[in-house]
């Protein structure tokens, strides 16, 4: 029998979980939906059928929700991804640590990368659709029933876990990615993959970075692939100290590993960087060896302890979007604040990924200095070539997901297309499909796809062209 969930700020509110499957067709809607638009966007987070001990929420079980559009019409459904780990707490009836196997000669943790949650990212690549968090492989989902297909079946072979935040190479049809961790817990190995389309591993290179830490994301350019490291780093002295191995430590210093594209992994170069905290890249793109990114930059980890293991102050932990410029032959970095607003969950036209890009968008919250208790309550757009931002607000207390851009057409120019976003209305407790034009984001959704109930807030999710 289920046992009540323990009282913990991210089981609590619209960060608690939903207890139930649904499948809705022909969803309500106010506006229109464009007529030509037709796929899925597909959301997943954190959403625990189970919870034992200590709870964190990058750890819960994943839910994915999916939006099937076509001919103006939207339907609904969302399904918990059945990872072995989530079907044998259903067994039991109770939840299950994240599987920790000690290796008796060497005193190591292991994992067969296996046994994860499935719930920060999904991503369609060819004909598969992952299921991405960083310490596992790709769990596989069908695209239409979202039924649990499982692991092995996308990028079998690879050498450790695979990052929620791969990149999908528009020119090439590739996937590149990488592993942190990949000898055992704790150490500071890293992997390097390359996945086709048919979800075959061209490439799986294992390296070592300066320190043992968690690395959330990393960008690729035509040229180069850049692995930024920051100090959130993993000590499992720490466990005894304060029960968790992971903390910020500014001390560790931050350091960027370059690689160019198609070199062995023996080529990387670390260039020194300055130290703050990273979660998520917009995009990134080189004019010879100069790297341009844009990012979300924390001062610190937020959601992490310090070293001294108490967590940052919520004021402390605000992260903003900021462009680097990294000159990979002389090591010299700048770095710009380019939105003065708490933002994050960055997206781009993704047809201009690892090329130069005109156009981002992003959730904001602007009036979380005011005490919004949202997550994010704006959809932003930044466009870096007039310098114009235009947002959305969709009220104080309210919260929108991260911004996913589809295009118009496949001759659209970039920018020329629509932002699908969930958006969680804490009046009525319920959740939205909104869409709006990228064009004109300052005007609100044109459409709104309405549920009865709520999507918990989540991470992040993707557009799946066609039926
Ligand atoms: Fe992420």
């Amino acid at each position: 029998m289920a046992a009540p969930l323990p009282n913990h700020p991210n089981l609590r509110g619209n960060y608690g979980p939903i207890n139930f499957e649904a499948s809705y067709s022909d969803l309500v809607i106010e506006g229109t939906v464009p007529a030509d638009l037709c796929g899925s966007l597909y959301r997943i987070g954190p959403n625990p059928k189970f919870v034992e001990g200590t709870y964190h929420w990058f750890f819960g079980a994943g839910m994915v929700h999916a939006f099937h559009i076509e001919n103006g019409r939207v339907d609904y459904l969302n399904r918990w991804m059945r990872t072995p780990k989530f079907e044998k707490e259903v067994e039991l009836g109770r939840g299950l640590n994240l599987e920790i196997n000690i290796n008796q000669e060497t005193g190591q943790i292991e994992s067969n990368r296996r046994n994860g949650v499935a719930n920060t990212h999904i991503l369609a690549h060819g004909e598969h659709l992952v299921a991405l968090e960083e310490g596992s492989h790709p769990f596989s989902v069908d695209p239409k029933s979202l039924t649990s297909e499982g692991y092995g079946r996308y990028g079998d072979g690879i050498k450790g876990a695979m990052t929620a935040h791969p990149k999908i190479d528009p020119l090439t049809g590739e996937l590149h990615g990488f592993g942190y961790m990949t000898d055992h817990f704790g150490s500071n190995t890293m992997t390097y993959h390359v996945i086709d389309k048919l979800g075959r591993t061209l490439r799986s290179d294992v390296f070592e970075a300066p320190y043992a830490g968690m690395v959330h994301d990393f960008v690729i350019t035509r040229d180069y692939v850049l692995f930024p490291i920051f100090p959130l780093t993993c000590d499992m002295s720490r466990i005894a100290k304060f029960g968790f191995p992971f903390a910020f430590d500014s001390s560790a210093g931050a350091f960027i590993g370059v690689l160019e594209r198609g070199a062995p992994v023996s080529k990387i170069r670390w260039l020194e960087a300055p130290v703050c905290y990273v979660y998520h890249y917009l995009n990134a793109w080189n004019e010879g060896g100069r790297v341009t990114f844009d990012s979300i930059d924390f001062p610190m980890a937020p959601n992490f302890p310090t070293v001294e293991g108490n967590l940052p102050a919520h004021a402390d932990a605000q992260g903003k979007l900021t462009r680097w410029t990294v000159d990979v032959n002389t090591g010299a970095i700048d770095r710009e604040q380019t939105l003065g607003v708490a933002s994050e969950f960055p997206r781009i036209d993704d047809r201009f990924a690892a090329s130069r890009h005109r156009h981002g968008y992003i959730a904001a919250a602007s009036q979380r200095s005011k005490g919004d208790g949202g997550l994010f309550h704006e959809i932003t757009h930044i466009d870096y070539d007039s310098g114009n931002i235009r947002s959305w607000d969709a009220g104080f207390g309210n919260a929108v997901s991260e911004p996913v851009f589809v295009e118009k057409s496949g001759e659209a120019k970039e920018g020329e297309g629509w932002l699908l976003a969930t958006l969680f209305d804490s009046q009525t407790v319920t959740s939205s499909l909104v869409i709006l034009d990228a064009q004109a984001v300052e005007e609100g959704p044109v459409a709104r796809a309405k549920l009865d109930h709520r999507i918990p807030y989540g991470f992040h999710g993707s557009w799946r062209q066609g039926r």
